[in-house]
């Protein structure tokens, strides 16, 4: 069993998505959010997960935040540490610890558009086509190597909440495969950065279009 360490700060529901998705191998051995008031808790509650909370407003500086978080972390013997809209930028410290096992999911096509405000931006610049990625975490935000990613069109009529909707639904597709690839220890990063994912049935690897809708 690997041991998976989820980190949300609201909803949750890529969390969520993951837990339904009741990866083989993969034992989700806590959920924590540093808002107290985070709406996904209660969901890990429900399905017995342990749920706690490191609210960083406690800690005067972030390196004291990231410290009391991965001391939390730690008791837990994590193989893979997820974030799942954990919405605090970790220190360098932090991601050099879990270096290799330290996923985060983005909601748009990266390299574009890292940061806030995803999909305001990627209507602001009218591209045809965005999306989400899954990546591995380095000290530079947003700009880890890919693991998957998941293309929807933006169509005439999006407005932010719209297009926000469609790639929220890739999101909680491809989130828990990448999970899963991890826990079957498929995936392995190339010296220049890259991820590929091994085994046989990898398929398409990383790149996942959906059905176009109408
Ligand atoms: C998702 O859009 C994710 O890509 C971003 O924050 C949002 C979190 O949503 N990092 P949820 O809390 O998983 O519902």
């Amino acid at each position: 069993m690997k041991n998976v360490v989820i980190l949300i700060s609201g909803r949750g529901s890529n969390m969520e998505a993951i837990v339904r998705a009741q990866i083989p191998g993969a034992h989700i051995a806590a959920v924590i959010s540093n808002r107290p008031d985070a709406a996904g808790l209660e969901f890990a509650v429900r399905h017995g997960i342990q749920a706690r909370v490191v609210d960083h407003k406690a800690y005067p500086s972030r390196d004291a935040f990231d410290a009391a978080l991965a001391e939390l972390v730690d008791t837990l013997s994590p193989d893979l540490v997820v974030l799942a809209g954990f919405m605090r930028v970790l220190t360098d410290g932090f991601v050099n610890r879990y270096a290799g096992c330290l996923l985060n999911i983005h909601p748009s096509l990266l390299p574009s558009f890292p940061g806030l405000h995803t999909h305001r931006r990627a209507l602001e610049a009218g591209v045809r086509v965005h999306g989400t990625t899954v990546h591995f975490v380095t000290p530079t935000l947003d700009c880890g190597p890919v693991v998957i990613q998941a293309a929807v069109p933006v169509l005439a009529d999006d407005d932010e909440d719209s297009l926000a909707a469609r790639v929220l639904t890739q999101e909680h597709r491809i989130y828990p495969q990448a999970v899963r690839w991890f826990v079957e220890g498929r995936l392995a990063v190339t010296e220049a950065g890259r991820v590929r994912v091994t085994g046989e049935s990898a398929g398409p690897d990383g790149w996942t279009v959906p059905p176009v809708e109408a």
